[in-house]
This record gives structure tokens, C-alpha cells and sequence, in this order.
């Protein structure tokens, strides 16, 4: 039983290591795929539409440093700027998940590595 519980202990950790990270990390990740990250692309994609109904900007706001709520849903959602919440861009499997999503809505697309790294070394300028 204590051999079994310690090997998930063990485990859990090197999952932690392995996937949490900082924003800092996690552009760097993006831009070993990419251009270096544009801030002033970054808060210009987060601003726009592209094509379909909304921006990022449309449930986050701008500057995305406080409470905002959901679009469709009225929910809140936590500031999206990792100096307004520091559990942001923290969690690489969370961030993907929600990029494939908002993505898609935004975009009708994933967004690009590019893409990701505009507008992540946008947020972290965001005071
Ligand atoms: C229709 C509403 C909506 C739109 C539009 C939207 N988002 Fe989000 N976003 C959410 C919600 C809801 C969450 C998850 C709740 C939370 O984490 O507070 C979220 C979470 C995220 C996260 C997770 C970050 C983290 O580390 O926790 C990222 C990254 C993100 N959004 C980026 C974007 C980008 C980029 C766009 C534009 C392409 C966008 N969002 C458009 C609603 C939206």
C-alpha cells in the first residue's frame, strides 16, 4: 500500500515538472518554433476579429488585467494577465486546451506557434 501510494507520489511530481512552467518558459518554447514574439502583433491579434463574431478581447477585455465575464455565458473568468493572475501560463496542457478552444471560436483555426508567442509576450508586458 505505501510502496503503491509513493510510486503515484513519485509520478505526480515528475508529471508537475515536466508540464508546469512560467509565461517566460512557455514563450521561449514558443519561439524555438517561431519568430520572437511581436508584443505589438500580440495585442493587435487579441484585439481583432477574424472573420467570425468575436475577439479575444470580446470575453477577456482590454487590457486583460481584471474580472471579466464570458460573452455567451456571463461567467466570470480571472484576468488573463500573468501580473493580475499568476496562475496564468503555468500550466502547458491548460493553456493548450483553452488556446484550441478560444481559438477555434475566434479564428475558425488553431492559432499558430506565432501566433502564441505575439500575444504571450504581449500579456506578460501587461502591467
Ligand atoms: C467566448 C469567450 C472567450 C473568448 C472569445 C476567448 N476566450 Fe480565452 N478563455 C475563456 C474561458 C472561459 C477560459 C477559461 C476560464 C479561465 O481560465 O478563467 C479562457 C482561458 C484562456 C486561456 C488559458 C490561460 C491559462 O493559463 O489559464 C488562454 C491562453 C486564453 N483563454 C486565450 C485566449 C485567446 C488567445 C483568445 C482569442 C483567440 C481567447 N482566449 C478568446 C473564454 C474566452
Amino acid at each position: 500500500m505505501f510502496k503503491k501510494s509513493f510510486l503515484y507520489l513519485v509520478l505526480f511530481n515528475m508529471v508537475e515538472t515536466v508540464f508546469s512552467a512560467t509565461p517566460q518558459e512557455l514563450l521561449k518554447g514558443y519561439e524555438t518554433h517561431s519568430s520572437k514574439g511581436s508584443p505589438v502583433q500580440g495585442e493587435q491579434f487579441f484585439n481583432t476579429k477574424h472573420g467570425k463574431e468575436w475577439s479575444c478581447a470580446s470575453c477577456h477585455e482590454n487590457p486583460p488585467n481584471h474580472d471579466t465575464k464570458h460573452i455567451i455565458t456571463g461567467k466570470l473568468i480571472k484576468p488573463l494577465a500573468p501580473s493580475a493572475n499568476p496562475t496564468r501560463f503555468t500550466d502547458n496542457i491548460k493553456v493548450e486546451k483553452w488556446y484550441k478552444r478560444n481559438c477555434n471560436d475566434v479564428l475558425g483555426r488553431e492559432c499558430s506557434t506565432q501566433e502564441k508567442a505575439d500575444l504571450l509576450s504581449w500579456l506578460i508586458t501587461i502591467k
